[in-house]
């Protein structure tokens, strides 16, 4: 099993992912606020790369189930439902609804990935999940930062320390003969180097900082609660679904009462 490592989306485009197994990270928030979501009972997430596209998919759908989320600089887009802090996606707002999800650089990730072999959603809270399920599958795979700022496609090192511990666990399964790309060590070492503590590192990073900048502090700790959501977001056709088999958590574990 081969494990590539790509610290942004930037250099990947959709023909090549179409060859590859993809788990796109994005820590802060997207990665994280979907898998809350469809703990909570969503019923799907469509990611989008654009505010046009979410505004032109959402206009042909019923506005009573559908709802819109995402954010532009970490804020609500106008016009839509929600933005994409975690604690927003309740279930007594979730439950039973289709999101059109549209972020800076997680969604614009998911959806460069759509025509990849599979498709999974991974952040330290359901990162167990996520690792198990590569290891039971022994595919290569290619471990997606989302990054920041997706017109530059800049490093984001909670994205790098979050696959470096995917990328750890997997080592650890030692029944596995992994091989890793170069980004991948690098991307182990850093976790090794900062990924002890989450909740210290994501108050550190630039991304962590702005968001509390902008009053979402509280954040940080839903994002850095390892296992906390124990559920495989994955994409199912052209939204993003909990894998059938799996038992649908609480809310109370779902990072929002
Ligand atoms: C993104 O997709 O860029 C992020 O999830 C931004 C955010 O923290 O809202």
């Amino acid at each position: 099993m081969r494990i590539d490592l790509g610290f942004s989306p930037g250099p990947f485009d959709e023909l090549q992912l179409r060859e590859r197994h993809v788990v796109v990270i994005d820590v802060l928030r997207a990665s994280t606020t979907i898998t809350v979501a469809l703990a909570n009972g969503a019923r799907e997430i469509i990611p989008v790369a654009s505010i046009e596209s979410a505004v032109k998919i959402s206009g042909s759908l019923f506005g009573e189930v559908t709802l819109r989320g995402g954010e532009r600089n970490g804020k609500m887009i106008e016009g839509f439902n929600l933005g994409n802090s975690p604690l927003e996606y309740s279930e007594a707002t979730v439950r039973g609804k289709s999101i059109i999800f549209c972020t800076t650089n997680g969604s614009v990730a998911m959806s460069k990935s759509r025509y990849a072999k599979s498709l999974l959603i991974g952040s330290f809270v359901n990162i167990s999940a996520v690792v198990d399920h590569l290891a039971e599958r022994r595919d290569d795979v290619l471990l997606m930062c989302a990054g920041r700022l997706h017109s530059s496609s800049q490093f984001s090192l909670e994205d790098a320390v979050c696959a470096g511990m995917m990328v750890s666990k997997l080592e650890k399964l030692t029944a596995l003969e992994l091989q890793m790309s170069d980004s991948a060590r690098a991307a182990l070492a850093l976790y090794k180097a900062h990924g002890r503590t989450p909740l210290k590192l994501l108050k550190s990073t630039e991304h962590g900082e702005y968001l509390t900048e902008i009053g979402f502090g509280a954040d940080l700790k839903v994002c850095a609660a390892v296992d906390s959501v124990p559920m495989l977001p994955m994409l199912q056709g052209t939204s993003i679904k909990i894998r059938k088999d799996e038992v649908e958590a609480p809310a109370s574990r779902a990072g929002a009462a």
